[in-house]
């Protein structure tokens, strides 16, 4: 069952996740930081069984430090089960998560999921329920955020994969790196969710700005949110924004493409541009108005992917704006992010 023998040989399993149709870039990013590495397709396009000679937590630290873009999210295989009854092999997941000490007296996410052909038929919420009853001998504490260890299980159509974890060391604290926010009443757009998740994921305090620029802005879901933050915000598009926003004391709206407006110098201390358009273009347009960022000022671009070599692509687009004084903090395929990722950078 368990594989412990496999850390002792320096050897670890993990289950890498990325967004659907990503994983290849994902794993190329494994294979750079490992050399060869040995995986088996659990979803195809996404999700990864991963063997690396290498202990989990040096895994970890060497992932980590890299700051993958693809590499969504990461949990540690401890266990695996090879089932064709699935009772059976819930019972052998039990006894592994019984003699899993830490977890005795502490706070823990249990977090499940389930492939397509998984060989349990009830949804993922109800097979979590199921063993979170199981587990309610073991002196845990179970909380959904915020708890000390996480204990992750998949299962496949012939397999229990678990592991515990740091929620630090997973990359993600979402269960498989799937951030969910709830829509709200009202909510303009689900391109929303992108600056919700890039606030969490950089770390971004947004309540810290005065005066964005937001171009490509229409319908309004970035704007909506720079608005209620606190920002002013200056939303440029052609295209007509959200009726809710019209007339907002703190909103500036200009129906112009972005090659034709003209800023002060220096005029906001954010700009974020969603254009979702070709790279090359946006770059061009973003890089015409930095002068209007002031000094120390932050950028949330998003770069379409647009073509079959998304690596050499984010190289090109980061190198083109660090001509432009910008410096790099984090560039990534956040969940909410289509064909496309999100660079958060710096004017010095
Ligand atoms: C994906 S949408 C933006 C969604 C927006 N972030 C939101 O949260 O609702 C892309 C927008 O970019 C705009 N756009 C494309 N090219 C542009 C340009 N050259 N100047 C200004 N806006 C442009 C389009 O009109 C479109 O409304």
């Amino acid at each position: 069952m368990a594989s412990t023998s496999e850390e002792e040989r320096g050897q670890s399993r993990f289950i890498m996740t990325a967004n659907h149709g990503f994983a290849p870039f994902a794993q190329e990013e494994l294979r750079r930081l490992f050399g060869s590495v040995k995986s088996t397709v659990l979803v195809s396009g996404e999700v990864f069984l991963v063997t690396v000679s290498y202990s989990w937590q040096e895994a970890v630290e060497m992932i980590t430090n890299q700051a993958p873009i693809f590499v969504r999210h990461i949990q540690p295989v401890q266990c695996e089960i090879a089932i064709d009854n699935l009772a059976t092999g819930l019972e052998q997941l039990k006894s592994f998560v019984m003699q899993q000490n830490e977890l005795n007296g502490a706070t823990v996410s249990l977090q499940v999921r389930k492939t397509e052909d998984s060989l349990s038929e009830q949804s993922a919420g109800a097979l979590r329920e199921q063993l979170l009853s199981e587990f309610s001998e073991l002196n845990a504490q179970f909380i959904v955020q915020d708890a000390e260890w996480i204990l992750s299980v998949l299962v496949s159509s012939d397999h229990i994969y678990a592991g515990v974890s740091y929620p630090k060391d997973n990359i993600s604290d979402w269960s498989g790196g799937a951030v969910r926010f709830q829509r709200e009443d009202g909510q303009i757009s689900r391109a929303k969710f992108k600056l919700l998740e890039a606030e969490k994921t950089f770390g971004i305090d947004f309540s810290a700005f005065h005066h964005a620029l937001d171009i490509g802005a229409a319908p309004g879901g970035w704007t909506s949110f720079l608005l209620e933050r606190g920002m002013h915000v200056t939303a440029v598009d052609p295209a007509l924004m959200h009726e809710s926003l019209k007339g907002h004391a703190q909103l500036k709206i200009m129906r112009k493409n972005a090659s034709e407006v003209k800023f002060r110098d220096n005029q906001f201390d954010l700009l974020v541009c969603d254009m979702s358009w070709s790279p090359k273009q946006m770059v061009r347009l973003v890089k015409d108005l930095l002068y209007a960022l002031s000094p120390g000022g932050t950028a949330i671009v998003t770069v379409k992917l647009m073509h079959k070599k998304p690596m050499a692509l984010i190289r090109e687009v980061i190198a083109s704006f660090e001509e432009a004084n910008m410096q790099l903090q984090y560039a990534k395929q956040l969940f909410h992010n289509r064909d496309e990722i999100t660079l958060h950078m710096i004017k010095y």
